[in-house]
């Protein structure tokens, strides 16, 4: 296997919004960040992945752009981010920008043009039909409720809208918009940064005819992925985009596709197909939402279900692509509240979720506060959410389907984006120390046990740990490249694999429950006299073969 600077990379996410706040506002901004590249420095991190920082009128707090080339105010200023730039370089930390291309802002200078008229030069920049029996052109449902298609007087044709109605789909079947996008990417890889992370790329090129989705239940809309997900021209757009553009810098890419296999991951990173160099898959992200109904509807996780879904994932790249590995990003809830014990626990179930994260192969990626174990939030009322999709979720169900707003608010406690975008919690000041003015979003009231400054003081906290598991990876070739076996297969509460690497040998157990499950070795598995790497527990009993694990207990065995 090849061997790369981004395999052997930890990333850590800003969202920039929520990271920290420097000049009172209540927004986090790039002068904000800079104050904190030591932290992250001290956390050990290589890569730096950052939400959009490009203007916006933040319908979706960013991922809705009207200029690709400018910093959004409320952020700063182009001399802000080049300081940032370069602050982030000087301490070794490299930057990859989150380039959203599959649809613009409505804002967006293209579309204010495209939407003038039939003939202006920019209409084909945007997808525009005209209404079918007076009604949208096809029955598909946007990400964030309703119809995707938002009908325009001034024409009398509808656009095509996969997500928000302020964040219109860009058309990949016109080459003149694919080239402005290579040359905005240039733009910035000529500016120094060191990849993209690519919003919904695999939304971009969609089935000739949009034909209608599948709506057996007769519902107003249906959500149309099979028609766009993976489209038919999907790796051919990849492919022209590496070749005019990615293969003339050496950067890191990751893909974010909602709906992908690992047959499909593979064509999409396999390096000689010269693509992406990997995914965000969804997979495990969706194994805690009941079959056949949207994320708002819950289930509990069942792990034998989170275990053959990243091992299929483990397996099926292993020699032919490369995985991207994560619990958390400023979509999903936080994962210690979702996965772990968020209460007696905390601690403990987030070290464990974090050791078998990284403990395997691939690219590990770390949400920011998700090294302090934050947790999910619980406002009392519907007017202290922010996010466009929960809000246009109560709207849809409370207001107009008339469903019982308590069952609604669970669904957001459990399920809602704003669970990962309360403010970092710095320090026990008031707001977190994020902000001294009032911040965009309120900060989660417990950041008085849980914030960074006591995080660093105390010497065995979950930012020390993450520290630990940073480290561990730099100095262990086994942690990176090893291949992977899964063992105990059928065990529902202890999670366990066995990585290998040229004669050197890695075990990692967690316990994902708060029971005493046993664990034994299979019999004809060989550990000679193996070491303990790390533990979340600090008195060990028994042996690598046979031992009752404690609580949310997580060891890992090297030889
Ligand atoms: C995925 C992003 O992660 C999410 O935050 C955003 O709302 C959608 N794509 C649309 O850009």
């Amino acid at each position: 296997m090849e061997k790369t600077w981004w395999k052997e990379s930890v990333v850590y996410q800003i969202y920039p919004r929520s990271f920290k706040d420097s000049n009172g506002d209540g927004i986090g901004d790039i002068q904000g960040i800079i104050s904190k590249l030591d932290y992250l420095k001290e956390l050990g991190i290589d890569v730096v992945w950052l939400s959009p920082v490009y203007e916006s009128p933040n319908d979706d707090n960013g991922y809705d752009i009207s200029d690709y080339r400018k910093i959004m105010d409320e952020f700063g200023t182009m001399a802000d981010w080049d300081e940032m730039l370069e602050e982030m370089h000087a301490r070794g930390i490299r930057l990859v920008m989150d380039l959203v291309v599959n649809h613009s802002s409505d804002e967006h200078a293209w579309f204010a043009e495209s939407r003038k008229s039939k003939d202006s030069q920019y209409r084909d920049y945007y997808i525009w039909r005209p209404g079918k029996d007076g009604k949208e052109p096809n029955n598909w449902e946007a990400a964030f409720s309703g119809s995707a298609w938002q009908y325009d007087e001034a024409t009398d044709e509808y656009f095509l809208h996969l997500f928000s109605k302020k964040q219109p789909d860009l058309n990949w079947e016109n080459p003149e918009l694919r080239n402005e996008v290579y040359d905005m990417m240039k733009f910035w890889l000529d500016k120094g940064i060191d990849g993209f992370r690519m919003d919904v790329i695999n939304f971009i090129s969609k089935e000739e005819g949009l034909p209608d989705a599948d709506n057996p239940e007769g519902k107003p809309f249906a959500p149309g992925g099979k028609h766009f997900m993976n489209g038919p021209r999907i790796h051919e757009f990849l492919q022209e985009m590496n070749r005019e553009v990615l293969s003339h810098y050496d950067v890191m890419t990751v893909g974010e596709m909602p709906g992908v296999n690992p047959e499909e991951g593979i064509l999409y990173t396999d390096s000689e197909r010269k693509e992406l160099n990997m995914v965000f898959q969804f997979e495990h992200m969706d194994l805690d939402t009941q079959t056949g109904k949207n994320k708002w509807h819950v289930k509990p996780l069942d792990l034998k279900e989170l275990k053959h879904s990243l091992s299929r994932w483990q397996k099926g790249m292993e020699g032919k692509g490369w995985n991207s590995l994560y619990w958390n990003n400023h979509d999903q809830p936080r994962v210690v509240s979702r996965f772990g014990d968020d209460g007696k626990y905390r601690v403990k179930s987030a070290k464990m979720l974090a050791t078998c994260l990284h403990m395997m192969q691939g690219t590990p990626y770390i949400y920011q506060g998700e090294e302090l174990g934050m947790t999910n939030v619980r406002f009392d009322s519907i007017q202290q959410y922010k996010d466009i999709e929960t809000l246009n979720m109560y709207k849809e169900r409370v207001i107009q389907n008339k469903e019982d707003s308590a069952e609604v608010m669970n669904s957001i406690y459990s399920k809602g984006r704003d669970n990962a975008r309360t403010p970092v919690q710095w320090n026990d000041s008031q707001n977190a120390g994020f902000t001294e003015g009032t911040p965009w979003i309120e900060v989660n009231p417990n950041y008085k046990e849980i914030n960074a400054e006591q995080a660093m003081e105390e010497e065995h906290s979950i930012f020390h740990y993450y520290k630990n598991l940073i480290r561990l990876r730099k100095n262990h070739e086994v942690i990176v490249y090893g291949s992977y076996e899964l063992i105990l297969e059928e065990d529902p509460e202890i999670f366990a694999f066995i990585r290998e690497y040229h004669g050197e040998k890695l075990l990692a157990i967690t316990n994902f429950s708060g029971n005493n499950p046993v664990f034994r070795l299979p019999e004809g598995l060989q550990m000679n006299n193996p070491e303990i790497l790390l533990s979340n527990e600090e008195d060990l009993e028994g042996s690598h073969e046979e031992f009752t694990m404690k609580p949310w207990e997580a060891r890992v065995y090297i030889v």
